[in-house]
């Protein structure tokens, strides 16, 4: 029992041998959330984790805030339990709600000790300037005292628990998928109250992101993925699929911005946890 658990703990950590510091380490993880997509206003060539991106969704455009160290305009000023509370609880150092358009859903998931090194990496940054830009977003979605039901009933708050009867491997491919990569909140269906549709965990969505389908990614014979481990962990680093065709759209980078930067064994644990979903019939694109 406690040697599984010391496994399951060395598997978590494995990879901070690879690195020197905590910064370090939070900047791999932080490719790994994918947490400079959403933050960077990339067309309009905004600086880095400064915000100001638009995300379309349906019920209208929100706008990522800054996340450099900036003390005004930024989150300089916020304490390691602020920022404990915002990326896993979804709560603001004033005590509202954030929106789920912030994946904290899944990186509730994440062990305290990645989120701050995710902020050691953040806090080292150079800080900008800018400030935050209002969501263009009409009521009821607009105003942020309903999360607090929206979260009673789709939000399950808590750390990774490794499966004990799976691997190493395996729990490693679990914890970078499910707290970090944040793969289904793209490619699961949602309610149409915003909150993700459980019964077609990674079962694709005709409505993803940017109005973007999202592929089936379970072991469904019919409807799933149907790739080899090796070809997905392939398509991870370089973005280029089976058939040749490129990854697209938020895909693309995810992958340009994120998952290329992770090791080798990291990617092959992604590919050998998705490779084993269950399956899900559902049937995305033409
Ligand atoms: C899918 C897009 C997306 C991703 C990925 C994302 N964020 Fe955000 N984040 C947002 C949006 C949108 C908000 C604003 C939510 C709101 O206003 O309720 C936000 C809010 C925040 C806030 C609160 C800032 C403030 O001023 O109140 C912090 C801190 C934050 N994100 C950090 C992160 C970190 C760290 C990561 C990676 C681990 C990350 N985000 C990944 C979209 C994203
Ligand atoms: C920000 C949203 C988002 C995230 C996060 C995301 N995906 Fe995707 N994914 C998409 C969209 C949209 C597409 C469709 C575009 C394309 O095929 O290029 C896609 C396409 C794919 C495809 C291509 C499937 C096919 O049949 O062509 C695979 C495989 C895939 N994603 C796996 C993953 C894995 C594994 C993760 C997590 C490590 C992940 N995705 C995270 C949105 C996302």
């Amino acid at each position: 029992m406690l040697g599984g658990f010391a496994s399951i703990l060395f598997v978590l950590f494995a990879v901070q041998s690879a690195f020197g510091n905590d910064v370090q380490r939070g900047e791999y993880l932080t490719r790994a959330a994918g947490c400079i997509s959403c933050h960077t206003d990339g067309k309009a060539g905004g600086k880095p984790f400064a915000g100001g991106r638009g995300l379309k969704t349906p019920f209208g455009i929100y706008y990522s805030p800054n996340i450099t160290a900036d003390p005004e305009t930024g989150i300089g000023g916020w304490s390691d339990p602020d920022f404990l509370n915002a990326v896993k609880r979804g709560i603001r150092p004033d005590g509202a709600h954030y929106f789920p358009v912030f994946p904290y859903t899944s990186y509730t998931q994440m062990l305290d000790a990645d989120a701050l090194a995710i902020k050691a990496y953040l806090f080292s940054l150079p800080t900008v300037r800018q400030k935050n830009r209002e969501h263009d977003v009409s009521p009821p979605f607009s105003w942020r005292w309903p999360m607090m039901t929206w979260k009673l009933l789709h939000f399950d708050e808590g750390d990774f628990s490794p499966d004990k009867g799976r691997d190493d491997e395996w729990n490693r491919g679990a914890y970078l998928v499910n707290a970090l990569a944040h793969c289904g909140e793209c490619h699961t269906p949602r309610t149409l109250d915003g909150g993700l549709d459980w019964s077609k965990w990674m079962a694709g969505t005709e409505d993803g992101p940017d109005g973007d389908a999202a592929p089936n990614l379970t072991t469904d014979n019919k409807t799933g993925l149907g790739w080899t481990d090796e070809q997905l962990a392939f398509f991870l680093k370089t973005g280029t699929k089976p058939d040749w065709e490129e990854a697209e759209g938020v895909m693309g980078e995810a992958i340009i911005d994120g998952y290329q930067y992770l090791t080798e064994e990291d990617r092959r644990a992604i590919a050998r946890y998705i490779g084993e979903l269950p399956a899900i019939e559902n049937h995305i694109g033409g």
